[in-house]
């Protein structure tokens, strides 16, 4: 008898966990990663790392303590990127001196061309403390997996170059690097200095 009870237990047990292995390792479309950030589906935030743009390795335990500000996308992106880092850094500079407690990171989701010196040409276009953070595709999965960007190369018609699509979300983390919420794409500096400046400024 206690020999079934153990076998049924392998039966029940197995499939669980080969969907859940599944569920890592396949590609997950825009819409499932969408849904799961916008209606709290799943956890967002995690490990994650990666080369800052001055060359540093830099892990998320380095910026306990201050606020994340968490933004994903890559240097070449023609439009949705520059607006919203410009917002991001627009609105660390209105909070003044609370600003410093938020700490602005830009991870790249295109690592091939967005090395640490192509990173260190962009990032202070937007803002002096804009941290800019990339690493090898395997890194790159890792932290995209944990925050639920969806990321996917396209071709540009011509066939010699390629954009990416991604998501957009700018993620707000706290003190510990767990996640309070989003801004979604586009939020302009005053609504971010609205949400952000009393968790600046309480400790
Ligand atoms: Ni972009």
């Amino acid at each position: 008898m206690k020999a079934l009870g153990v076998l049924a237990g392998l039966v029940i047990l197995s499939p669980v966990l080969s969907w859940a292995q599944a569920q890592d390792q396949r590609e997950r479309t825009a819409t499932e990663l969408m849904e799961a950030v916008m209606w709290n589906k799943e956890p967002v935030g995690g490990p994650f790392a990666l080369t800052d743009h001055t060359g540093r390795r830099r892990t998320d335990e380095d910026f306990r303590g201050k606020l994340m500000l968490v933004y994903f996308g890559f240097s070449s992106c023609p439009d949705i990127c520059p607006t919203d880092l410009m917002a991001m850094g627009l609105a660390l500079d209105r909070m003044g001196p609370a600003g410093e407690a938020v700490q602005p990171l830009f991870i790249t989701v295109d690592p091939e061309r967005d090395t640490p010196e192509q990173l260190a040409n962009y990032v202070p276009n937007f803002h002096p403390r804009l941290m800019g953070l990339t690493g090898d595709a395997a890194d790159i999965r890792t932290a995209t997996s944990a925050y639920r960007v969806y990321y996917a190369k396209a071709e540009i018609s011509g066939g010699t170059s390629y954009t990416v699509d991604h998501s957009g979300f700018i993620y707000l983390m706290d003190r510990e690097g767990r996640y309070l919420g989003f801004f979604p794409p586009r939020t302009s500096a005053e609504q971010m200095v609205t949400v952000m400046k009393p968790l600046a400024a309480a400790r």
